[in-house]
């Protein structure tokens, strides 16, 4: 059998209790800090688990010759090992929140590993340094407690994921890094060929089309934890390069893939985070999603609904209201339950503004009372009109009602943020709590008015709800795909489909996207090829790992969820990557750049 060294560890520094009373152990860690009281030598020892308090002793029977003035010495991150024995700590020396508080070890021997300098910041559970100096010695910001839990969650909650799905029957494939453009809507990241001159590859931006080849392979179920990379503007949520759980299943329909997502998220959330999510995860209609809360990502933590009011503001005699009908337009409410007295004038001034920014006229409102109405509204819903509003409304004393009249689009989008925000403002988001669900049947296209023209609004391999749909130029926008996305507390987590399977339908949507079928025999043309040999029905989908990850550890961005982020400006601090290349390089790719050098 292998012999432990001395020096190595019987015990990691979050484990020993009392239950460890005056055995001999070992602990190899980094001193966190040092506290020097004359012949007493207090130091933190710290290691991925915990800490544990050590206790030198100048007058200690065992203490090895030079032991003390080789410790009074030390400094904050140097490595060592402390060899002595589990001692209980007086009761009122108890620290009750650390797992070890109730022990200290008081040593016999220190051996050092290595003396570190002085860290450029101090390794605090809060960060006070800046962030950018944090990210340019992201060894040490991973050093700090939260960034080690996030990434031993992550960890654990990616080995629930890849038992899940080999208990599922899928099998972890790999598809190429070095490529060919993939259709997710962003630039490629390109690596130049040496052996190509004048050839580039490109890095994924999601395994879509390898995964559906590998569903044309009769490969049946494919997974994997796959790294995407996009050249996007970033923004707090995304990142050049980023995690997906990607998945693909044959013979299937949605509610196949959905059933095992589900079951999928569960498990990998309560092995990761001893999270419990609630089910079903209720699923909505793009529509319905859209009318009852004015977005395609539902925060379900609360309720606070859309309410159609169009029938009712249609005989009303508040202009704003009628007037907004007659031209084509509908009328929506809000009821923010208790919430009257918690918004002041100023309070309601700020809200209108705040609609007003999302292209809203403005905002009409209401506090109900006892007595009635109270707010811009009020003179036009008096006696039987305010009960009748408020019936509908659902709403009670104490009520706040927040009402929008515009073009559907435009009260949509108004409500369905205000709705966010009065919720945020009322406490009702609260971080600890996860709701999550479906949202299905998303258009087909969007009209990109920019470019004035359609694109796909997921990616166009996602097959139409309607099979027979031969004209993609007719009614395009009320064309729906089998297109879903999941979405928790409010958050876009993944998206996915049932594919076109036949290549004449495939061919058919590209030619519509204006794909020529040159283009399209260069960019899909073994795509297109392989549906030709047999292709199965079949669907997927994939996940934001970094996103899923943030949100369940409640972070702000998912930079705090990887372990080697980039900045805002797709940089690497720590490595200076992306940075230049030697003429030699240049030379062998036979490439060359026309970017101007600074300075
Ligand atoms: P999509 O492009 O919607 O779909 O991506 C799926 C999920 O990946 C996450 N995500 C990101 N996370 C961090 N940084 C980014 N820049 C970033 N971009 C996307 C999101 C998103 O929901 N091939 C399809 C999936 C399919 O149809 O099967 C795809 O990639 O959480
Ligand atoms: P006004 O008649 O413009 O003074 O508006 C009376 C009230 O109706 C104010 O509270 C406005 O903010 C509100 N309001 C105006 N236009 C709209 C609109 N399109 N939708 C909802 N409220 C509106």
């Amino acid at each position: 059998m292998k012999q432990r060294a001395p020096w190595q560890r019987t015990h990691t520094c979050g484990e020993l209790s009392l239950a460890q009373k005056d055995r001999d152990v070992v602990l190899n860690g980094w001193i966190e800090n040092h506290r020097h009281h004359g012949q007493l030598i207090f130091l933190d020892l710290r290691d991925r688990y915990g800490v544990t308090q050590i206790v030198v002793d100048q007058e200690a029977k065992g203490l090895a010759a030079g032991t003390f003035d080789t410790v009074r010495r030390l400094g904050a991150e140097d490595v060592i090992a402390v060899h002595g024995r589990v001692r209980a700590r007086d009761a009122d020396k108890q620290n009750k929140n650390r797992s070890t508080g109730e022990i200290e070890v008081l040593a016999t021997a220190v051996t050092v590993f290595t003396e570190a300098e002085t860290p450029p910041f101090e390794i605090l559970d809060k960060a006070e340094a800046n962030e950018e100096l944090r990210m340019q010695y992201r060894y040490l910001d991973l050093r700090r407690r939260p960034l080690q839990e996030a990434m031993a969650k992550r960890a654990r909650f990616v080995t629930a994921i890849r038992n899940y799905m080999a208990e599922h029957r899928f099998l972890d494939l790999e598809t190429p890094i070095l490529t060919k453009s993939t259709p997710e809507g962003a630039r490629d990241y390109l690596v130049p060929s040496r052996v190509h001159p004048g050839k580039f590859y490109a890095l994924p931006q999601s395994p879509q089309i390898f995964k559906q080849l590998c569903m044309v392979a009769g490969l049946d179920r494919y997974y994997q934890i796959a790294r995407c990379f996009r050249d996007e503007d970033l923004r707090a949520d995304r990142q050049p390069e980023f995690t997906q759980i990607d998945l693909e299943m044959s013979f299937v329909e949605e509610h196949d893939v959905l059933d095992l997502v589900e079951g999928m998220v569960v498990h990998g959330m309560r092995e990761g985070f001893g999270i419990e999510l609630p089910q079903p995860f209720p699923r909505f209609d793009f529509e319905e999603a859209m009318e009852t809360y004015g977005c395609d990502k539902p925060d379900l933590r609360f309720e606070m609904k859309l309410i159609d009011c169009t029938e009712l503001a249609r005989r009303s005699s508040f202009k704003v209201f009628a007037g907004a009908v007659e031209l084509g337009g509908i009328v929506k409410g809000i009821c923010a339950k208790g919430a009257a007295e918690k918004f002041s004038r100023k309070g309601i001034d700020e809200l209108t503004a705040f609609v007003a920014g999302l292209g809203a006229k403005g905002l009409a409102w209401a506090k109900v009372t006892a007595a009635g109405l109270e707010g811009s509204i009020a003179k036009f819903y008096e006696g039987d009109k305010a009960k009748e509003l408020c019936a509908h409304m659902a709403a009670a004393p104490g009520d706040l009602l927040l009402f929008v009249a515009d073009q559907k689009r435009v009260v949509h989008k108004a409500l369905g943020d205000l709705r966010l925000k009065v919720g945020g403002q009322l406490g009702l988001r609260d971080p600890k709590q996860f709701r999550c669900c479906w949202v299905l049947n998303f258009p087909m296209f969007e009209w990109n008015d920019e470019k004035q023209r359609w694109q796909f609004a997921h990616n166009p391999f996602s097959a139409p709800v309607d099979w027979s749909v031969q004209d993609f130029t007719r009614d395009t926008a009320q064309i729906r795909s089998r297109a879903y996305d999941f979405v928790m507390n409010g958050w876009e987590l993944g998206s996915g489909s049932i594919r076109i399977h036949r290549p004449a339908l495939q061919a058919k949507v590209f030619e519509f996207l204006g794909i020529s079928p040159e283009q399209q025999r260069a960019n899909f043309g073994f795509l297109l090829d392989a549906y030709k040999y047999g292709a199965p029905p079949h669907g997927g989908i994939a996940l934001g790992v970094d996103r899923l990850v943030a949100l369940a550890l409640g972070r702000d961005g998912i930079r705090d969820v990887i372990a080697f982020p980039k900045t805002s400006m797709a940089f690497d601090l720590m490595a200076d990557a992306p940075g230049g290349v030697s003429p030699e390089q240049m030379a062998e790719l036979q490439i060359a750049s026309t970017a101007k050098r600074p300075g």
